[in-house]
């Protein structure tokens, strides 16, 4: 599948529902693994890329106060959210940064990180090459990847949801680009291409929660480029399809609050 280029659009009001709630729902986990995985480097100079709103960013100072972050992303709207809670924190750099063509000089950096981005990049081994480029020697480069979507609850519910209501078109961002690139063969020969060794991939499981199936609706079809793919899709439109959601998940995983399985390769590479 080829991913068109609003995949990677990450703006209006998706920045600020992404943060209240994909980033505690998916990502806060594998934030606080990321950062445990770096901790025992203690790098003075940390790069991470596809920041987002912060996940990492924000585990990251807290656990490193000598370290010196310099979080990026391709969306400065994702970056701005971020500064929302993170803006006093003087040890933060803040720079808008395509992975693709780091603003960076050779080896500027003693780690670097990418949570959940290196699926979005168009060529990984560009991507992987850039940050390869920008480590200083002995550094680490740390990122994670989603497994398939099958194993991963909440979003493969919403995936199923979407083939019923847009029988004829339905929209695919989830399963087309975060759960399009898991194959362990595949990411340890991209690193490969672009000059790592000592290549560790490990597979995580976490659990996913969320505060009613609609808050985990809300975000997945309004909190992430699938909005706009919804809204492209015309009739039944994006509130409807987002309660289709909600009742989808409702109806497998209850009312109230809710818990799913996710799971993803946690990568590192020198
Ligand atoms: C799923 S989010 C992950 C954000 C954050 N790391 C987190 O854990 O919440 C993917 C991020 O990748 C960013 N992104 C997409 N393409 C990118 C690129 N070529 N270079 C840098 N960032 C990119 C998006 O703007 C978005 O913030």
């Amino acid at each position: 599948m080829t991913a068109p280029l609003s995949d990677k659009v990450f703006a209006g009001s998706v920045p600020q529902l992404y943060d209240q709630l994909m980033v505690p729902m998916i990502f806060a986990p594998y934030a606080r693994d990321l950062a445990q995985r770096i901790k025992g480097h203690r790098p003075r100079d940390l790069l991470e890329i596809a920041a987002g709103t912060g996940a990492v960013t924000t585990v990251l100072a807290g656990e490193l106060p000598d370290t010196t972050i310099t979080a990026t992303d391709l969306n400065e709207p994702m970056l701005a959210q971020a500064k929302t809670h993170l803006a006093g924190n003087a040890n933060i750099r803040w720079q808008q940064a395509d992975a693709l063509s780091l603003p960076f000089g050779d080896a500027s950096f003693d780690i670097v990180a990418c949570q959940f981005g290196a699926m979005f990049f168009p060529d990984r081994v560009k991507g992987y090459a850039e940050a390869r480029r920008v480590i200083r020697s002995g550094g680490r480069f740390f990122f994670n990847v989603w497994d398939r979507i099958e194993e991963n609850d909440f979003a493969d519910v919403m995936q199923q949801t979407m083939f019923q209501v847009f029988p004829s078109n339905p929209p695919q961002f989830m399963a087309r680009t975060p759960h399009g690139y898991h194959d362990p063969e595949r990411i340890r020969a991209d690193l490969t291409a672009a000059g790592f060794r000592d290549i560790a991939i490990e597979l995580v499981t976490h659990r996913s929660p969320a505060g009613s199936a609609q808050d985990a609706a809300l975000a997945y079809c309004q909190g992430t480029p699938m909005r706009g793919e919804i809204e492209g899709r015309g009739q039944p439109g994006l509130e409807a399809a987002t309660e289709r959601v909600a009742e989808a998940l409702a109806q497998r995983f209850g009312n109230g609050p809710i818990e799913g399985k996710i799971q993803a390769l946690v990568i590192s590479a020198a």
